[in-house]
C-alpha cells in the first residue's frame, strides 16, 4: 500500500513536469485544423475600394454571399489587399477565410444611428449594459463553421470613439457592439490579426466550441470603457495563445451568463486555455467572471506576463448569478506595478434586472494559483467569500508579491478555506488550514 502510494504520487510528479506547467512550447492551437482554400477571390473583384472613404458594405456583403451561396469545395478565401476599406457591420458565413495583407485595414463606418439591432444573448436577458437588443458586432457570425480570420497582421478597426463617447455623455439607446462576436458557431481560427479601437468587447465567442485565437494584438486607449480583450462566454474548447493585449478594461474574461437569464440557459464555458499572453490595463489580466451564472470549470491560464495593472488575477462572481466557478489553475505569472496581485470577489458586477434570485449563490471551489511573481503590487491580495457559500480549496504556491516602499499592504480573506505554500507576503490565517501543504504540492 505504502509502495503503492509512494510511486502514483511520483508518477504524477514527473507527469507535471513532462506536461504543460513550465512548458514555454506547449501549445492548443492544433485543436482546429487549418484548411487550405483553392477558391480565392479579393475584394476589389466585387468593387472594394481601399481609399478610407468610399463605404464597402456592398463589396462585403456580395463577396460573402458568393462565398455562402457557391459553396466551393474546402472553402474560399476572401483576400483583402493593402488599404482602408471603410464599411459597415457584416456578417460572415461557414467556410471561409477573411485574409488581411500587411497594410490592409477593415476599419467601421461611425454612423451609430444607423447601425443594426439583434437580440439579446438569452444568457443575458437584455443587452449587457442597456436593457432590449444590442448592436451588431462589426463583424458576426452566427450559426457558422470553419471560420478563420488571418492574414499578415493587417487591421481591424472599429473606430470606438464615438460610441466611448456616447457611453461617456449616456446617450447610448443599446448595449455597444462587439468588434467581432461568434455566436453558436464552431472551428473558429483568429490569428496574426490586429485589432484596435473596439466600441466595446474586442472579440466574444459565445455558445461557441473549438475556437483558437493566437498570434493577434488588441489595442484600444487605458480609458476606453469595456474594451475587453477576449471574452470566451458559454464556450467550450477554446485556445487562446500568444497574444498582446493592452486595452482599457480585462485582457481576457470568461463568462457564462448573467443571474437568473444565465441560469436559465445554463450553458458553462469549460476547457479554456489561455497560454502566453502579455499586456497592461487599469482592470485584470486573466478574469473569470463577472458573469458566470452558467457555470465555469476547467481552465488554465499559464506564462502571463502583466505591466501596469489593476489586478493581475481576478475571480469575480455575485450573489444572484448561482452556477459555479471550479478547477481553475493559473500559474507562472509575472506582474510588473499593479493596484492588486489576486483578488477574489463575491460582490462584483451589477443585476440584468431586480428579478435576480438572492438565494441563488455561486459556488466557488479549487482554484489554484502557483508561481507569481509581482514587484510593485500595492495590495498582495484580497479572497473575499460569500457567507452563504464560502470559497472552498482556494491553494496559493510560490507567490511573492512585493509592494512599493511606502504601499506594502498584505491579504485581505474573509469567508474562504484554503491552503498555501511559499507564500509571501505571509497570507491570511484562513489560507493556512493544516495539511494545506500536502493539498497544494498533490494538486500542481
Ligand atoms: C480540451 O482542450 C484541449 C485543447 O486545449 C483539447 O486537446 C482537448 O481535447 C479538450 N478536451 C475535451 C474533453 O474536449
Ligand atoms: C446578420 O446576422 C444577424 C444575426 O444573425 C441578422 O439579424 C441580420 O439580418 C444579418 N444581416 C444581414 C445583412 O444579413
Ligand atoms: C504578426 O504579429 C504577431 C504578434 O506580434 C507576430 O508574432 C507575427 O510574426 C506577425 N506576423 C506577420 C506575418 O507579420
Amino acid at each position: 500500500m505504502w509502495r503503492l502510494s509512494v510511486s502514483i504520487f511520483f508518477f504524477s510528479c514527473l507527469a507535471v513536469s513532462s506536461s504543460s506547467y513550465g512548458d514555454s512550447e506547449a501549445t492548443c492551437s492544433g485543436i482546429v485544423p487549418l484548411r487550405y482554400r483553392y477558391d480565392k477571390i479579393s475584394i476589389t473583384d466585387y468593387g472594394g475600394v481601399g481609399d478610407g472613404r468610399t463605404v464597402n458594405t456592398k463589396a462585403f456583403r456580395a463577396a460573402i454571399y458568393r462565398i455562402q451561396h457557391l459553396k466551393r469545395r474546402g472553402g474560399t478565401l476572401l483576400y483583402i489587399p493593402p488599404g482602408v476599406y471603410l464599411t459597415e457591420s457584416f456578417n460572415l458565413t461557414s467556410h471561409m477565410t477573411l485574409y488581411l495583407a500587411k497594410g490592409a485595414v477593415i476599419r467601421a463606418v461611425q454612423d451609430t444611428w444607423n447601425w443594426p439591432l439583434i437580440d439579446p444573448l438569452p444568457s443575458y436577458g437584455r443587452g449587457r449594459e442597456l436593457p432590449g437588443g444590442r448592436y451588431m458586432s462589426f463583424i458576426h457570425g452566427d450559426g457558422l463553421r470553419d471560420v478563420v480570420i488571418t492574414g499578415q497582421n493587417g487591421t481591424i478597426d472599429g473606430q470606438g470613439e464615438v460610441w466611448w463617447n456616447m457611453w461617456r455623455s449616456r446617450t447610448l439607446k443599446y448595449t455597444r457592439p462587439n468588434l467581432i462576436e461568434f455566436k453558436d458557431s464552431k472551428e473558429i481560427i483568429i490569428s496574426n490579426v490586429i485589432f484596435q479601437n473596439s466600441p466595446f468587447w474586442n472579440i466574444h465567442p459565445v455558445y461557441c466550441s473549438n475556437v483558437v485565437i493566437h498570434h493577434v494584438t488588441i489595442l484600444a486607449p487605458q480609458d476606453s470603457p469595456n474594451t475587453d480583450g477576449i471574452d470566451p462566454d458559454s464556450s467550450y474548447n477554446v485556445c487562446i495563445e500568444d497574444s498582446y493585449i493592452s486595452t482599457g478594461d480585462d485582457l481576457v474574461a470568461i463568462k457564462s451568463g448573467w443571474d437568473e437569464y444565465g441560469i436559465a440557459y445554463g450553458r458553462p464555458s469549460s476547457n479554456i486555455t489561455i497560454r502566453r499572453i502579455t499586456g497592461s490595463s487599469p482592470f485584470a489580466g486573466i478574469a473569470i467572471g463577472s458573469e458566470t451564472s452558467g457555470g465555469i470549470k476547467n481552465i488554465v491560464a499559464e506564462h502571463i506576463t502583466l505591466s501596469n495593472m489593476g489586478v493581475g488575477v481576478n475571480i469575480k462572481t455575485n450573489i444572484g448569478r448561482g452556477g459555479y466557478i471550479k478547477n481553475i489553475k493559473i500559474s507562472d505569472v509575472y506582474i510588473d506595478t499593479a493596484k492588486y496581485g489576486i483578488k477574489i470577489a463575491g460582490d462584483t458586477g451589477d443585476h440584468p434586472d431586480e428579478n435576480y434570485n438572492p438565494n441563488a449563490l455561486p459556488i466557488v471551489k479549487g482554484i489554484h494559483i502557483k508561481n507569481v511573481w509581482g514587484v510593485n503590487v500595492r495590495n498582495a491580495g484580497s479572497i473575499q467569500g460569500l457567507k452563504g457559500s464560502p470559497f472552498t480549496g482556494i491553494c496559493l504556491s510560490e507567490i511573492n508579491l512585493h509592494g512599493s516602499l511606502n504601499s506594502y499592504k498584505t491579504w485581505k480573506c474573509s469567508d474562504v478555506i484554503g491552503t498555501s505554500l511559499k507564500v509571501s507576503p505571509w497570507p491570511c490565517s484562513e489560507l493556512r488550514t493544516t495539511g494545506g501543504y500536502n493539498l497544494c504540492s498533490s494538486t500542481f
